[in-house]
C-alpha cells in the first residue's frame, strides 16, 4: 500500500505566527497544507478568506489544498485560484451545479475537489465521479476544528473506493475532521489516499513528529 498524504489544517495553527506555523510545515514530512474557508452561513464560523491564503502561499513550500466552506463557491473560486490554491474543493451542498463548479476549477488549471458532510450519501457522487480529482470526504460536520470523528466513516469510505474501482475514477479519498493515529490506519485500510488533522497536529508537542507517525501509518 502506499503511503498516505498528509494535510495538516491550518485552522488549527496559531495565527499570531502564521509564517512560523507554515515554516514548520515545509520542514515536515506533509504533503499539502489544508485551507479551510468559512463562510458563516454555510457553516456556523467564520475562518479567514483570501488575504490570509495569499499569505499562507507566500511562505508555504507544499501545495495548498483549499476546502471551501461557503455558499456560492463558484463567485470566488477564481480569487482562491490567484491566491495559490493548488486544490481547490466545493460542497455538494452548497452547488446547484456541480458538474460547472467542477468544470470551472478545472479549467483554472486546479485539480477539483468535492467535499460531503456526513449526511451526504456516497451515491450523491456517482455522475460526477469520474470527473473529480479528490472526495474531500467530512468525518465531522464542518464549521469547527477539534471535533470527535464520526465512526460511520469507515463504512462510507469503503463505498466510495467501491464507487472509484467501478468507474475507473482517478479520485483520491481524503478524509477531513477528527483524524489521530487511532483512525488513521484503518481509515487508510478502508481505502483512504489522504488525511486531513488539525488539532492533532498543532496541539502536539511536537508536530513534524505527529506529521511524521500519521505520514507511516
Ligand atoms: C472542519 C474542517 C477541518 C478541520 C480539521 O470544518 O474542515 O479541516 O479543521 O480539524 P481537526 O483535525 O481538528 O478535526
Ligand atoms: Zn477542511
Amino acid at each position: 500500500m502506499s503511503k498516505l498524504i498528509i494535510a495538516p489544517s491550518i485552522l488549527a495553527a496559531d495565527f499570531a505566527n502564521l509564517e512560523r506555523e507554515v515554516k514548520m510545515l515545509n520542514e515536515s514530512e506533509a504533503d499539502w497544507i489544508h485551507v479551510d474557508i468559512m463562510d458563516g452561513e454555510f457553516v456556523p464560523n467564520i475562518s479567514f478568506g483570501i488575504p490570509v491564503t495569499e499569505a499562507i502561499k507566500r511562505h508555504a513550500k507544499k501545495p495548498l489544498d483549499v476546502h471551501l466552506m461557503i455558499v456560492h463557491p463558484e463567485r470566488y473560486v477564481e480569487a482562491f485560484h490567484k491566491a495559490g490554491a493548488e486544490i481547490i474543493s466545493v460542497h455538494i451542498e452548497a452547488c446547484n451545479h456541480l458538474h460547472r463548479n467542477i468544470q470551472q476549477i478545472k479549467a483554472l488549471g486546479c485539480k477539483a475537489g468535492v467535499a460531503i458532510n456526513p449526511h451526504t450519501s456516497v451515491a450523491a457522487l456517482e455522475n460526477t465521479i469520474a470527473d473529480i480529482d479528490l472526495i474531500c470526504m467530512m468525518s465531522v460536520n464542518p464549521g469547527f476544528g477539534g471535533q470527535k470523528f464520526i465512526e460511520g466513516t469507515y463504512q462510507k469510505v469503503k463505498q466510495l473506493k467501491e464507487l472509484i474501482r467501478k468507474t475507473g475514477s482517478k479520485a483520491l479519498i481524503e478524509i477531513d475532521g477528527g483524524v489521530n493515529l487511532t483512525n488513521a490506519k484503518p481509515l487508510k485500510e478502508a481505502g483512504a489516499d489522504a488525511l486531513v488533522a488539525g488539532n492533532f497536529v498543532f496541539s502536539a508537542s511536537d508536530p513534524k513528529s505527529v506529521i511524521s507517525q500519521l505520514k507511516s501509518v
